[in-house]
């Protein structure tokens, strides 16, 4: 540790700037007496001490980052108008990495999903895209989300992690088998975070300056080559360092190894969506590269450590809602959900105007309608605070067509999405089973599936039978064969 290089670190003073009797020296009645209510800077060190630490993410809430810069190194200008990926343009930009069920102490190799979350702080605003290192996920409704989250979380009774419970929750959710397969498989242990992939993981939209609009999936390719870790290594590193992926990244960074990304795009013609054989805002769904094949855009490189870890990424605040023009949502659900979940969360564990602080502000001038609430900081002095107003300050009044909108109509329901033609819940774990992984990868994952078995009873046992052998059969019977009864 060192005194922070860019700030002059003078006496030690109170909050208020006065400077500080004693840091080290209660004020008491004599060297043995009792100490004294009117010691000030005591009483407020231990209130604000009591007050240290914000609520953790749930879910997400180990993790760590970095800052750096994205490059657009090609030309995509004919798919969106965004600023940031025009050629030639780069991008300060801030990155976290997390694991999604354990808390903020919980060791970074548990087997888990990824987060792979960024922020760039972009000429136009803010765009931030909340993604994992896998490209689809567990749920296709948000409904479900919160119920998901929990089955992998703790008992309510012991407060123990619990495979029965996150088997049931998978099982009673075939839509789960694909991202299962991913988190079953060897890419469920990424060795570090500099070795393992990301992805936007939904499908946005992107416009062009002429308003014509594509549907896009993000892919950000590691530069370090992808990495994995053995049950055993990931295991016997989690009791060693607990933080192991935290360090790897501070450390190389430090060391001025600079992990980079290329992002490439799957870019999908507005109007083919209907028709695609898959329901291409299903997120439980991947798109043919033979369909849609990479496209390039440009690299990200994270050049810059935090110079405190609780200011920049404990107070991170990212969410899918965040975009720019030239970049919008799509009809997937659980983006729609997504996009109001983040910044209530936020408000809830950072406060109301989380987003004034250094590490959420854009670059660009903010002129926001929104005012006051905890810690407010940035303000418009005494400029009309309503709209319309007659006092020169203006307002956005934009109507007609959405630019990033879609079409939809129709009576409103509760209801799964229609089917496209190869809709199914088990066919691309099926495929990602037997044409991706290659014999060992398969031998790994059967491993590893009756290694989560324990504990599992009757009937989540058997349905985790059928479930496997829904996506492959020969996997799912030799699932049985070993793990066999379990009694
Ligand atoms: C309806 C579905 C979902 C809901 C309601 C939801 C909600 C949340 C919430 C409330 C947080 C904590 C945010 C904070 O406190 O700052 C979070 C974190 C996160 N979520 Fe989700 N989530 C959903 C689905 C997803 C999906 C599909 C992905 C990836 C494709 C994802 C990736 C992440 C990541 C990476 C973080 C950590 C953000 C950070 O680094 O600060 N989530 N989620």
């Amino acid at each position: 540790m060192s005194a922070s290089s860019d700030k002059s670190l003078g006496q030690s003073t109170t909050g208020a700037g006065a400077p500080a009797v004693s840091d080290r020296n209660s004020l008491t009645i004599g060297p043995d007496g009792p100490i004294v209510l009117h010691d000030v800077h005591f009483l407020e060190q231990m209130a604000h001490f009591n007050r240290e630490k914000v609520p953790e993410r749930q879910p997400h809430a180990k993790g760590a980052g970095a800052f750096g810069e994205f490059k657009t190194t090609e030309d995509v200008s004919r798919y969106t108008k965004a600023a940031l990926f025009q050629p030639g343009a780069t991008t300060e930009m801030l990155a976290r990495f997390s694991t999604v069920a354990g808390e903020m102490g919980s060791p970074d190799t548990w087997r888990d999903v990824r987060g792979f979350s960024l922020k760039f702080y972009t000429t136009e605003g803010n765009y931030d895209l909340v993604g994992n290192n896998t490209p689809v996920f567990f749920v296709r409704d948000p409904m479900k989300f919160p119920h998901f989250i929990r089955s992998q979380k703790r008992l309510p009774d012991s407060g123990l992690r619990d495979g029965e419970m996150q088997w049931d929750f998978w099982t009673n959710n075939p839509e789960s088998a694909h991202q299962v397969t991913y988190l079953m498989g060897e890419r469920g242990l990424p060795k570090t975070w500099r070795e393992m992939n990301g992805y936007g993981s939904h499908t946005y939209m992107w416009v062009n300056a002429q308003g014509e609009k594509f549907w896009v999936k993000y892919h950000f390719h590691t530069h370090q080559g992808m990495a994995f870790f053995s049950n055993a290594e990931a295991e016997a590193m989690a009791g060693r360092d607990a933080d192991f992926h935290r360090r790897d990244l501070f450390d190389a960074i430090k060391r001025g190894e600079f992990p980079a990304w290329t992002l490439f795009v799957q870019v999908m013609p507005y109007a083919e969506a209907k028709q695609y054989r898959f329901n291409p805002f299903d997120l439980t769904k991947t798109w043919s590269h033979k369909d849609y094949p990479l496209i390039k855009v440009g690299t990200m490189t994270l050049n810059r450590n935090p110079e405190n870890f609780f200011a920049q990424i404990e107070q991170a605040a990212f969410s899918p809602g965040n975009t720019v023009p030239g970049i919008g949502l799509s009809p997937d659900r659980m983006l729609l959900g997504r996009a109001f979940a983040y910044n209530d969360a936020q408000r809830a564990r950072i406060g109301t105007n989380f987003h004034q602080l250094p590490v959420n502000r854009p670059k660009v001038p903010v002129q926001s309608y929104m005012f006051d609430g905890h810690m407010a900081y940035e303000h418009t002095g005494n400029a009309p605070t309503y709209v319309p107003n007659s006092f020169g300050r203006p307002w956005a009044d934009t109507t007609g067509k959405a630019e990033d909108g879609w079409e939809s109509d129709g009576e409103m329901v509760r209801s799964a999405y229609t089917l496209h033609a190869e809709d199914d819940d088990f066919g691309q774990p099926g495929e990602l089973v037997r044409r991706v992984f290659d014999d060992r990868q398969r031998e790994l994952l059967v491993e590893q599936v009756v290694a989560s078995l324990g504990g599992v009873r009757s009937p989540v046992r058997e349905r985790v039978f059928e479930y496997w052998k829904k996506i492959d059969a020969d996997v799912g019977a030799q699932i049985e064969k070993k793990a066999g009864s379990g009694k």
